[in-house]
């Protein structure tokens, strides 16, 4: 039994990781979260409270995180500033979080010894061509669009450069396009499910033929569990489940499986920067760690993704307009 420190654990991917651990294995967990507008206590209900104990904070106050590292045995930094849209109006938070926050982490787990486990996204590696053969592995290089992406590919070198320099005892996961229950509703997905149920017809950004390489949350949980187990120190391991969909295709299957016309979605501006495609080859993770994704067709995942947002209108409703309004006046 481990006593796991889990950041950003209110967040989308934090909270099914926090519910995949107390489901999945006997480890106590702590997690430390600032509670931003995409932090949502609601998503860590009905857990626990003798396995899963809570702590409002920032992963840059570095005494805080003193505190917290002494009573670690392993640490997950899942938190981050996480939009794209967002990092592209202001930035700035995206470099004090993912920036200083991860290396407010990276001194702490230095000076108390603690495995580390770092979260990190495929959008670092840039974006690939649509009929391109090859897809991103361990080995291709760093080549990050937008705010968001190049502040991960920064803490992602900062934990680097902290194995190598100081030994720490770090993992690296780089994952693909989540979806699932609890993600924040100006994600495409969630946005288009809870706008059909208001009766407001999906937004597709420019043409649409965007591609993402989506696995469910829950998988993205055993994989990072997996590294934690077995993943040797100082790698790195892409995640993915080859789920490439385009936009154009996850909101007319988003609308068929609400029971609207396939075509009842519109266009709008397009994201400036918009990366083309993105897609994993986790043939490492899977072939030296064994791990296999468990939720292997798309549909039926979207399907009750969709089902636990029509029955958890309570959870996202607060987030709604005001996430809608921002949307609004960016033309999108
Ligand atoms: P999210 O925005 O849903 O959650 C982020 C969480 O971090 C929130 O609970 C927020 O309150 C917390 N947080 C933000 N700043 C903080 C700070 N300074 N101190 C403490 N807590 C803070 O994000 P997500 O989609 O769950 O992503 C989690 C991680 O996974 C991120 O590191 C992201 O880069 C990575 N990732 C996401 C995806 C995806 O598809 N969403 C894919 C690959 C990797
Ligand atoms: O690839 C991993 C990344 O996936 C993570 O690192 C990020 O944290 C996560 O937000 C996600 O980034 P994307 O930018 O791909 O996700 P988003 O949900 O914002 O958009 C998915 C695609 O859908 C993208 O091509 C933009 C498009 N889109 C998005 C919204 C919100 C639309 O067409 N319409 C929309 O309303």
């Amino acid at each position: 039994m481990s006593r796991l420190l889990v950041t950003g654990g209110a967040g989308f991917i934090g909270s099914n990781f926090v519910h995949h651990v107390v489901e999945h294995t006997d480890h106590t967990v702590t997690v430390l979260d600032k509670l931003t507008y995409a932090g949502n206590l609601a998503s860590l209900e009905g857990l626990p409270a003798e396995r899963v104990s809570f702590v409002q904070g920032d992963i840059a106050d570095a005494e805080l995180v003193d505190g917290l590292f002494r009573d670690a045995d392993a640490v997950v930094h899942y938190a981050a500033e996480s939009h794209n849209d967002n990092s592209l109006n202001d930035p700035r938070p995206f470099l004090d979080t993912n920036i200083v926050g991860t290396y407010t982490l990276l001194e702490a787990a230095r000076r108390h010894d603690v495995r580390l486990h770092h979260i990190s996204t495929d959008e670092v590696y840039g974006d690939l061509e649509l009929d391109d053969p090859q897809r991103f592995t361990e080995q291709t290089p760093y080549n990050p669009s937008s705010p968001y992406s190049s502040t991960k590919a920064g803490s992602d070198l900062l934990v680097r450069a902290w194995v190598r320099s100081f030994g720490v005892r770090a993992t690296i996961s780089n994952c693909s396009n989540n979806y699932g229950p609890f993600q924040h509703v100006e994600k495409f997905i969630p946005r288009q499910i809870t706008g059909v149920l208001r009766g407001v017809r999906p937004r597709l950004y420019g043409t649409g033929e965007n591609v993402r390489d989506w696995i469910h949350a829950d998988d993205h949980s055993s994989a990072v569990l997996t590294i934690l187990d077995k993943g040797e120190l100082g790698q790195t391991y892409l995640i993915g489940a080859d789920g490439e969909q385009s936009n154009k295709d996850v909101v007319e299957l988003i609308l068929e499986l609400m029971g609207q016309e396939r075509d009842a979605y519109d266009h709008v501006a397009d994201r400036p920067g918009h990366d083309l495609r993105y897609a994993i080859d986790s043939t490492r993770l899977r072939t030296e760690l064994g791990w296999q994704p468990r939720y292997r067709d798309f549909r039926s995942g979207l399907a009750a993704t969709i089902e636990w947002y029509r029955d958890n209108e309570s959870w996202w409703e607060g987030a709604k307009d005001a996430t809608e309004a921002f949307y609004a006046s960016k033309g999108q």
